[in-house]
Parts: structure tokens; C-alpha cells; sequence
């Protein structure tokens, strides 16, 4: 079994782009991402402030908005209208969940493509899947990239994702399908789960149940990637029971320290991405 050190491959991905924002910045291009938190859920102030903090070590701009939970969606709609028409914003983040009175999908919608950096827009997602070019969903994109460092085979590979959100397991999907993985996505209602999961190469846990994959559902040999953050007792745990899997698989991620950090990688490197398809198509 091998550990994926997720922090590794992140730390890579960040170097890499450290260099070319030097690069980028000689040639007049400070890349810049608006980060946006409606009220004050611990998960997500933790998030948005390590979003942050690999901005500013990074060399990118950065600009948070603090917003108060009772703005209205329309003085939100607002900001985002701002952010949209401003030359040294690149990327905007709207961190997810919002408040029960603001409609997501509207507020998602109305981020211009170009700065998509969350790659939720429906015409990035649509690109997702039809294979174009464009902005991905972070964390999918984290573990192609993770995959792909470790040079594990997706190519025909079964790979059974565990969740259907838009955030990871419909995007996860379209990208490993690119890949040539053979994809099956389980969910709450799918039936005979364990018999499926037992077939799998490649599992992707985004469930959000801790430690829901049990040995018993995991192939020997398969590759296990926990998308997963459960806070039980004040201790992080995945999805997948670790200590149990661990001996029988391939390759594993931990939880902290494997999928999480490839996040936070691919938000920096897709507001590079994004800064330079604005920059350098306007100049
Ligand atoms: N909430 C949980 N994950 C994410 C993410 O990747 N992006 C945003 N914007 N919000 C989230």
C-alpha cells in the first residue's frame, strides 16, 4: 500500500505556479481572485482563509468580502456584477453553502465564465462534459492530478464514485470518463452498493458520511480516494475507514492531507489559468 501525499502534490503544483506568476507579473499580469463568504460557518471561514493564505504566499492578489448572513441576493447579484467588470479581479469564489434565502444557482450564474474560477458556471460545466477547454471543478481536478502524479492507470479502469453533487461526483465523472475510466456513480438510493463498490479499481468517496467505505466493500488492490472532511470528536475523518482499508489497497489518500490540499492547488492554478485567457485575449 501506498500513501498518496496529497500535500506533496499540492506543494508541487503551488511551486510551479509560483515561478510562472513571477513570469506573469514581469509582463505587467498581477493574477487576482475576489473571494466571497456570506455569514459565518466555521467550515467555510477555515477555507476561505487558507484560499487566502496560498493566494498570498503565491503572489496572487487576493480580496475577500465578508458579508453579513441577511444580505439580500440582490445586493449579492450586485457585488458579483461588480467583480465581473473589475480588470485586476480574475477569478471570483462565492464559497458554498449560501444562506436558504439566496438562490445559489442564481448567484452561480451570474459570475462571468471567464472568472469561474469554482467551475460551477453551467457553461463551464457543460464544457466539463463535453470535453472542451475551460475552467474544472477544483477538487475533481485534484485527483486526475493526483492520479496523474502517481502514474496510476485510469485508461479503462472501473471507477465507482460514491456521491452525485455538482461539486465533485458529477464533475469527478465527466472527467475520469475523459480519461477513459469506465465510470459507475453510486449514490443514497443506488442498490446493491457493496456488490459495485467490490468491482471497482478506482473508488472516489464523496458521500460526506465518516468513514461510510468499510473493507469489506473495497477490491484488493484498488485505488481508494477519499474526497471526504467529517469532524468527529474534533478529529477530521474521511469517508472511508482508513485504518481498515489501508492494508488492502493500492494506493489511499489520507483525510487530512490527501484530496484537501489538491483543492486549494487547483483554485490557484485555475485563477493563473483564468488571469492569463483574460489578460493576454484582451492585449
Ligand atoms: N464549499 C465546499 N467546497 C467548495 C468549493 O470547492 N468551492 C466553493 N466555492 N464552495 C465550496
Amino acid at each position: 500500500m501506498k500513501i498518496i501525499d496529497g500535500n506533496k502534490v499540492a506543494i508541487t503544483i503551488k511551486e510551479k505556479l509560483s515561478e510562472e506568476i513571477i513570469i506573469l507579473k514581469e509582463q505587467g499580469l498581477i493574477p487576482g481572485l475576489a473571494v466571497v463568504i456570506v455569514g459565518k460557518n466555521p467550515a467555510s471561514l477555515a477555507y476561505v482563509n487558507s484560499k487566502e493564505k496560498a493566494c498570498k504566499k503565491l503572489g496572487i492578489y487576493s480580496e475577500r468580502h465578508d458579508l453579513d448572513d441577511s444580505i439580500s441576493e440582490e445586493e449579492l447579484l450586485h457585488l458579483i456584477h461588480q467583480l465581473n467588470g473589475k480588470e485586476s479581479i480574475h477569478g471570483i469564489l462565492v464559497q458554498l453553502p449560501l444562506p436558504k434565502h439566496i438562490d445559489t444557482s442564481k448567484v452561480i450564474e451570474a459570475i462571468h465564465p471567464k472568472k469561474d474560477v469554482d467551475g460551477f458556471h453551467p457553461l463551464n460545466v457543460g464544457k466539463v462534459f463535453s470535453g472542451m477547454e475551460g475552467l474544472k471543478p477544483c477538487t475533481p481536478y485534484g485527483i486526475i492530478k493526483l492520479l496523474e502524479f502517481y502514474s496510476i492507470d485510469i485508461s479503462g479502469k472501473h471507477t465507482v464514485i460514491l456521491g452525485r453533487s455538482n461539486i465533485v461526483g458529477k464533475p469527478a465523472a465527466a472527467l475520469l470518463l475523459q480519461k477513459n475510466a469506465t465510470v459507475t456513480v453510486c449514490h443514497s438510493k443506488t442498490e446493491g452498493l457493496t456488490e459495485i463498490l467490490k468491482t471497482a479499481d478506482i473508488v472516489v468517496a464523496a458521500i460526506g458520511q465518516a468513514m461510510f467505505v468499510k473493507k469489506e466493500m473495497i477490491k484488493e488492490g484498488a485505488v481508494v480516494i477519499d474526497v471526504g472532511i467529517n469532524r468527529v470528536d474534533d478529529r477530521l475523518v474521511g469517508d472511508v475507514d482508513f485504518e481498515a482499508i489501508k492494508d488492502i489497497a493500492s494506493y489511499i489518500t489520507p483525510v487530512p492531507g490527501g484530496v484537501g490540499p489538491m483543492t486549494i492547488a487547483m483554485l490557484m492554478y485555475n485563477t493563473v489559468q483564468a488571469s492569463k485567457n483574460q489578460f493576454f485575449d484582451a492585449n
